[in-house]
């Protein structure tokens, strides 16, 4: 039984009674009016599937009605009822090619093959108009899939818009979520003196309103907005929300100023359906770029460690070059000519060799002590991570007048070689800082541990500096100690934050995983600082 609904209008009462029994005992459900004024009341307030409509209602303009009853289903079907000698005259309504001609007076069987054959229409209008709204989004899809450059994006997105709502005008405005402000990223048929300085708060405006309410707009008649530009006023206009998860990022616009007729609610949900895939692409697309800018600096990170370990290299083997392996030598010129003199019997002479061959072996050793200090401190394993600390602080507060002091409020038990190492050297590279730079009276370090991190924090009542000027580059000065520390961190999986204390000076929060993956085997130690840092 079908369900459809028809609206009939006609002036002649046999005509809409014989039409709507015929109708109602097919099983539609059918709404009469008398006069093109009902008739339009009725068609802006319910849905119908056909909507037939006499041509001889002195107020009523056919192609009017059908267009005020697709406003509220796009995929109405029409049949004109005419008399007779229309019909033989070969009459066409408007536009005929989604209408039907029934002549009157028109018995049983004709209304019903021309009924059938309307609503068959209409099912393969709604067939194409739902491919319609597949193509696009195929496009946008594939777009999604083969386009990350956000630019590039936003221009296919405004194209693919302008071409499916054969509209004039398409701009796609994306919000600063720190300002609140949208702006226009890309547009097709507005002027660029619009583009460029169009900025419309959350809130105001139609776009801002949008934004503020993530709700779409459809608007018919005059528009009054900053994308009609001087003496071009926008007859028709929709406004959609960009969204990702709920979240608006953007508003997607699309205007009519020249052409004739409105935008339907198909458009509107064309439109709709085309945002959801494009908010998702940009969204995509803006990670890509995040996930690039990582990768550069992961890079940049990356040889800045190699670069560091290379002269870490050239430092430890020029030291060793430069007084142990001196001293060795001399040492063991010293034996030989020891042991040359107690073979004549000179004992005397023999034992100041001897003597001063111990001398400098007492000398090597020491240096040797100096460099494996900057290696590996010893105090880490002689006192422990936190006892290490302590004696550092100890020496700075000497050294600096710097009130400073050690918190540790809980330390997990076992922390691996690496983890300490890598706590040591950032606190160390921290109170470097403090020494050389922010001119502080108090600094504090603390250490916190929950279920899943170690928490280092290392504040100073100092200062204070640029951060986000130093930020992934080296400083000015040429320095590269808060790279290191960054780099320290993200070897093992952690994060590493610099920013201003409040009440003045610097924080730094270095952050690691408990069960940090030690990608630097336990058995060799990281590289010492050296010169930097
Ligand atoms: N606690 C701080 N207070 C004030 N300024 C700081 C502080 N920490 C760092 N800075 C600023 O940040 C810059 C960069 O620090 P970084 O440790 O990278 O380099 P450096 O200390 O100048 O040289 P290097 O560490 O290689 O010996 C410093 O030159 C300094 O201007
Ligand atoms: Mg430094």
């Amino acid at each position: 039984m079908p369900q459809e609904r028809v609206l009939i209008v006609d002036n002649e009462r046999s005509v809409i009674a014989m039409a709507a029994d015929a109708l109602r005992a097919l099983g539609y459900a059918v709404v009469v009016a008398e006069s093109g004024e009902d008739a339009m009341a009725v068609a802006g307030r319910e849905s119908f599937d056909l909507v037939m409509a006499g041509d001889t209602l002195p107020d009523l303009d056919p192609a009017a009605l059908v267009q005020q009853s697709r406003s509220l289903n796009p995929n109405a079907s029409a049949v004109i009822m005419t008399d007779r000698s229309n019909a033989a005259a070969g009459f066409k309504p408007t536009s005929t090619a989604s209408r039907l001609v029934l002549a009157k007076p028109f018995g049983e069987d004709d209304l019903k093959s021309t009924v059938l054959q309307a609503l068959e229409k209409r099912d393969v209008t709604t067939e194409v108009l739902r491919l319609r709204t597949l193509m696009p989004l195929f496009e946008v899809s594939s777009a999604l899939m083969s386009e990350v450059k956000l630019d590039r994006l936003f221009d296919l997105i405004v194209d693919i818009v302008k071409r499916e709502t054969n509209a004039d005008r398409v701009s796609l405005m994306v919000l600063d979520e720190s300002s609140q402000h949208l702006s226009i990223e890309a547009a097709v048929g507005l002027p660029g003196e619009i583009v460029s300085s169009t900025r419309a708060a959350v809130g105001q405006g139609i776009a801002g309103s949008v934004a503020q309410s993530g709700e779409a707009l459809l608007l018919n008649g005059a528009v009054n907005h900053a994308w009609a530009g001087e003496g071009e006023p926008i007859t028709s206009a929709i406004c959609v929300p960009l969204k990702v998860k709920g979240r608006v990022i953007g508003v997607l616009n699309s205007s009519n100023i020249v052409r004739q007729g409105s935008f339907t609610r198909s458009d509107l949900d064309m439109m709709t359906i085309l945002a959801g895939q494009a908010a998702i692409a940009i969204e995509n697309a803006r990670l890509f770029e995040e996930v690039d800018a990582k990768q550069a600096t992961l890079e940049q990170l990356l040889g800045e460690l190699l670069r560091a370990q290379e002269e870490e290299r050239q430092r430890i083997s020029t030291e060793i070059h430069d007084s142990v392996a001196q001293l060795m030598v001399s040492a063991s010129y010293h034996t030989q000519s020891s042991s040359a003199l107690l073979a004549q019997s000179k004992f005397d002479r023999a034992r100041d060799e001897a003597e001063f061959a111990t001398k400098i072996i007492g000398k090597c050793v020491k240096e040797l002590r100096g460099i494996v200090t900057e290696l590996y401190p010893p105090a880490l394993s002689e006192l422990g991570l936190l006892g290490a600390l302590q004696e550092n602080v100890e020496y700075f507060r000497r050294e600096t007048g710097v009130a400073c002091r050690v918190l540790s409020a809980t330390l997990p038990e076992q922390l691996s070689p690496v983890q300490e190492m890598v706590i040591y050297r950032v606190v160390q590279e921290a109170l470097n800082n403090i020494w050389k730079h922010a001119q502080a009276t108090e600094a504090q370090i603390s250490l916190d541990t929950n279920a899943s991190e170690i928490t280092v924090e290392i504040w100073d009542n100092g200062k204070g500096f640029d951060v986000g000027g130093t930020r992934r580059t080296k400083s000015q000065s040429g320095g590269v100690g808060l790279l290191n520390m960054r780099s320290r961190a993200q070897m093992l999986g952690g994060n590493l934050t610099i920013e201003p204390r409040t009440g003045g000076g610097t924080r730094v929060v270095l952050t690691i995983p408990r069960s940090s993956p030690d990608n630097l085997s336990r058995n060799s130690q990281p590289s010492a600082k050296g010169g930097v840092g």
